[in-house]
Parts: C-alpha cells; structure tokens; sequence
C-alpha cells in the first residue's frame, strides 16, 4: 500500500501529562488520562513519492492548503523518519493534512495531527500495527498523540518504550464545553514549557508524585462510575499543573484573567446545582465537563466567556481509505 488516508480527533487531558523522563522517546514523568473528542478532527494522507513520480530526497507537508513551515516540516519528517526505519524503506513522502479545529482555540493539536499521521504513515508504509503499536509510535511525534488512538477516555502509561501507550477505561458518560477565551498564539510551547518546569520547578518531584497518585484515583473514580469524584480531581489537578508551570523560572503563566474567571464561574454553578468541573491545557482556553443532562445549561451559562462549543466522546484514529 502506498498511499493512506487518516483522521483522528484532538484529545482533552483530565489527568495532565507534563514532563519527560526521555525526550527522544517521549516518555512521560507519570501517566495521565484523557478524553478523546468527537470534533476539530485531523485528516491526513501519505502518499509515497514512489507512487505519484515524485522521486525526491525531502519529504513534503502542507497543512490547510499551504506548504507548512520548515519547523513543521522538520517535526514531519523526523517522525517519518522512525516509521522508515521500522518499515526498512527510505521512500519520502508527500504529507497532506487538513485540521478542522477554529484557529487559536488550543484545540489545532499536535494530538490529532500525529495520531492521524501515525496512522496514514503506518498503512502507507506498509507496517502492520496494532492498536498500542499505533499508540506508541504516535507518542513518538507528540506525547499526548499516543491517548488520539483511542476511543473515549484513555490512559497513557508511563514506563519504558514497550509499555508507554494508551488504552480504553470506562468510566462515566460525560460532555465537554469548551470556552475560547482568547485566539492569540502562546507565547510558550508546551514543549518548551515542560523542559523549563522540569529543569527549574523546585516543585516538579511533588508534581511528579501528586500526578501519580492523582491518575490512582481518577482510574478508581472512573472504574466506579463516579463522575462528581472524576470532576474533582480534573479541576484540582489542572491548577497544580499551572502552579507548577507557573513555579518555574522564568515564569509561565498561561492562564489569562477571563480563565480564572470561568474556574470561578464553574464553581458558582457547581452552588446552584450544576455539577461541572474546570480543566485547561497550556493556554488560556478552558474546558469544562459536565453531566451529559446539564451540558447545554452549561453552554449556555458560559457563553458570555468568550466562544463555546459542546462536544462529546469521540473516536480514536482510524484508517479511512486505504488505496
Ligand atoms: C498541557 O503532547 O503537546 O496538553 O510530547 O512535547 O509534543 P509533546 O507535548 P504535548 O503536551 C501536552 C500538554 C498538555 C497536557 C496533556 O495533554 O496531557
């Protein structure tokens, strides 16, 4: 096979991944847990130039329409790089990939981006995967890739390179609101922001250990169905992951004023019967859980805050054509 078309979905952590214990791996300081969604999907083909006549020593990438930059380009061919190596072959490719997410909401991800990529690349070169094979070789392009794989909500394992993937849990039916409070780029990459907490956080080893014993009990609360207790730990975590980031030196803050005032907000619901619970990623755009009966009461009550979109559940990465 040699060229594979693929789409995968962003994914929203509820139990943060923040920090890595091998950068070239892309394994993480702690598992994490997340909810793959059921929009802003990443759609991506690999074509081997073998196969359209292209003979050429670079790989090629556009995004949206347009030659992406040489960074981008860099990361893509990086990444193929190791799917050639796996597969023996040193054809390049030409990569096309469209992202539905709105420009700025945080949501343009790299999750989806390499969770699709893996898995056009994997089918056009020619690798048979399975499923964590697919999740680990994801986690090679962008950590949180590795939990775009699966359906729903996931765990990424820490561990060594054979056993960091993602898989399935159960856990409580719920949806998500997504409040877009500002579109402007981040100042700091995740990327970057994580080596900057790991190296100068003096706080990072209780990041560490508070993580791991936050990932127990959110796999508890999940395997109990208890969504008030999965809410709990998502908003506490989520503010111990911007304590640490903001511990670091010097200093990120990624939350924003309006950020701030949505956690507030959330917890005045949660006074009045609305039981949501607040998590952001590195940015200022926060996103909400809630029972699936009080999602739209929930959207709605947030709407002021800047844009909102209510999403669900969503499917891991999957093949969708395969000629
Ligand atoms: C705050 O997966 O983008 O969204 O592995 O360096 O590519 P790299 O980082 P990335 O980091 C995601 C950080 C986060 C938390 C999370 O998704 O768990």
């Amino acid at each position: 096979m040699t060229t594979a078309t693929a789409r995968a979905y962003p994914n929203i952590a509820l139990v943060k991944y923040w920090g890595k214990q091998d950068e070239d791996l892309i394994l993480p300081v702690a598992g994490s847990l997340s909810l793959t969604l059921d929009a802003f999907p990443t759609t991506t083909t690999v074509a081997l130039d073998a196969a359209t006549g292209t003979d050429t020593d670079i790989d090629t990438f556009s995004l949206n329409g347009a030659v992406a930059s040489a960074d981008a380009t860099g990361r893509v061919t990086r990444f193929l790089d190791r799917v050639r190596e796996l597969a023996g072959s040193e054809t390049r490719a030409t990569v096309t990939s469209t992202n539905e997410a709105p420009t700025g909401a945080g949501l343009a991800s790299s999750a989806s981006g390499f969770a699709a990529l893996a898995t056009a690349a994997a089918a056009a070169y020619g690798l048979d995967l399975d499923r964590r094979d697919l999740s680990r070789l994801a986690r090679r392009g962008s950590g949180s890739a590795s939990r775009s794989l699966v359906d729903g909500l996931a765990v990424w394992h820490a561990g060594d390179d054979a056993h960091s993937y993602a898989e399935a849990v159960a856990g409580p039916d719920m949806r998500m609101v997504i409040v877009t409070v500002d579109t402007a780029q981040k100042a700091v990459s995740s990327r970057a922001a994580m080596r900057r907490t790991a190296l100068t956080s003096p706080f990072f080893p209780a990041w560490i250990s508070s993580t791991e014993e936050s990932l127990a009990a959110m796999l508890e609360a999940c395997a109990a169905d208890d969504f008030t207790r999965v809410g709990r730990i998502t908003e506490s975590h989520a503010l111990r992951m911007h304590a640490v980031i903001q511990s670091c030196d010097p200093p990120i803050r990624y939350l924003a004023p309006t950020s701030v005032a949505v956690f507030d907000a959330v917890a005045a619901l949660r006074e009045q019967g609305l039981e949501a619970y607040s998590t952001a990623d590195a940015g200022p755009n926060v996103a909400v859980i809630v029972r699936p009966e009080q999602a739209e009461d929930l959207r709605d009550a947030l709407a002021g805050f800047g844009s909102v979109r209510l999403v669900g559940a969503g499917d891991g990465a999957r093949l969708i054509d395969a000629g």
